[in-house]
């Protein structure tokens, strides 16, 4: 295997990356009590900055967007400085910086929020897992329903945020519709029960994940808005019928739209990766879960991806793309360092000794 077409420069939309690997977005719970990244996150990314791509951590546009504890925000003044300070330490190694925007809709526990209310869904079906609280771990609260109103501030928050992850300094941002999140959430049928236009057929599900991609498009540019998906995966609760035409539907409406990346985390349906490939012949992120560096760098001489992403390895690399050129051996991820706690399994993986 060669990785020469890992090293060549790229572009997704108008954001300009040096190579092809990213870092994937990867949630820390590491930020302030109220939504504010601290000076460890900068120096976290900006020891990464050797990545072409950093895609942060899950970020919530709104009170209601999040459900984890210590999840950092993009709506407030004090996000927004908190932030450049993470995306001039990106820009300083090289690396591209793009917010990752999640609303987890009902994947949530009130004591979780800033406002300690419900969670809002598609449909008032509780997600069947538990949530880690500060009083341990709780069953997933009932959502409720998003009437016409709440998807209307729904769609003006991740605007808001959108423009706001510019105001820092962001590249662009990433929307979450991937993993059982709120845009997951209408996607799938064991999720969303709506008889309105948001519901229903493949169509109707894929309704508002489109119209945000839309909004966001329309606040920031197309060729800074990128959008995540995960076909197929269960997490969060998430129960596909009718994955291929679900996904074939969106990644046509995304493409017409002309956003600058599609983003797949592959779990392994090769025939979707191919499907998605022909809809995405350029500009497409795949984001190979849990394969080896080999299978996911082939993915770019195969022609099957633009660029690839990688999380844990990540986490655990800080100068993965070094050690992949001298083809050094790589730390391992720590999985209980993963959320929460401080600099340890965070800011202390050790870099190659120069
Ligand atoms: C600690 C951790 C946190 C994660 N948080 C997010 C997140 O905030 N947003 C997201 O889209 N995916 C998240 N993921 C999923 C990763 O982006 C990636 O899809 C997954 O780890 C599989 O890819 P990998 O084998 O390259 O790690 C997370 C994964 C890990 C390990």
């Amino acid at each position: 295997m060669t990785d020469q077409a890992l090293w060549t420069p790229t572009k997704l939309g108008s954001i300009h990356l040096p190579h092809r690997l990213a870092m994937a977005p990867m949630t820390r719970s590491r930020a302030a009590g109220d939504g504010t990244i601290t000076d460890l996150t900068a120096q976290y990314y900006g020891q990464r900055s050797t990545f072409s791509l950093l895609i942060t951590e899950g970020t919530q546009p709104s009170g209601d967007g999040q459900g984890y504890l210590a999840t950092p925000g993009i709506y407030e003044s004090a996000h927004v400085e908190a932030w450049r300070s993470a995306a001039d330490a990106a820009h300083a190694g090289g690396a591209a910086f793009v917010i990752q925007l999640m609303h987890v809709g009902r994947v949530a526990h009130p004591s979780n929020t800033p406002h300690g209310r419900r969670p809002v869904a598609p449909s008032t079906v509780a997600a069947d897992a538990m949530m880690f609280t500060a009083d341990g771990p709780q069953p997933m609260a009932d959502p409720v329903p998003l009437d016409d109103a709440g998807l209307e501030q729904t769609l003006e928050d991740f605007r808001r945020a959108a423009a706001l992850a510019i105001e820092a300094g962001a590249d662009g941002v990433e929307i979450h519709g991937a993993n059982g999140y709120l845009l997951h959430q209408f996607l799938s049928a064991n999720a969303n029960l709506r008889d309105d236009r948001y519901g229903g057929s493949i169509v109707g599900r894929a309704r508002f994940p489109l119209e945000v991609a839309a909004a966001v498009a329309d606040e920031i540019g197309a060729d800074r808005t990128g959008f995540r998906i995960s076909p197929a995966n269960r997490l969060n609760d998430i129960k596909e019928v009718d994955t291929h035409a679900l996904y074939d539907h969106l990644a046509r409406g995304l493409a017409e739209i002309d956003l600058a990346y599609l983003h797949l985390v592959h779990i392994g349906d090769e025939p979707l990766l191919r499907r998605l490939r022909a809809i995405w012949p350029d500009r497409l992120v795949v984001n190979r879960a849990g394969a080896d560096l080999d299978a996911r760098i082939a993915d770019l001489d195969n022609g099957l991806a633009d660029v690839v992403a990688v999380g844990a390895l990540a986490l655990a690399n800080p100068d993965l793309p070094a050690r992949i050129q001298a083809s050094a051996p790589l730390n391992s991820p720590d999985p209980a360092t993963f959320y929460g706690g401080d600099h340890r399994g965070y800011t202390d993986y050790p870099a190659l000794a120069v």
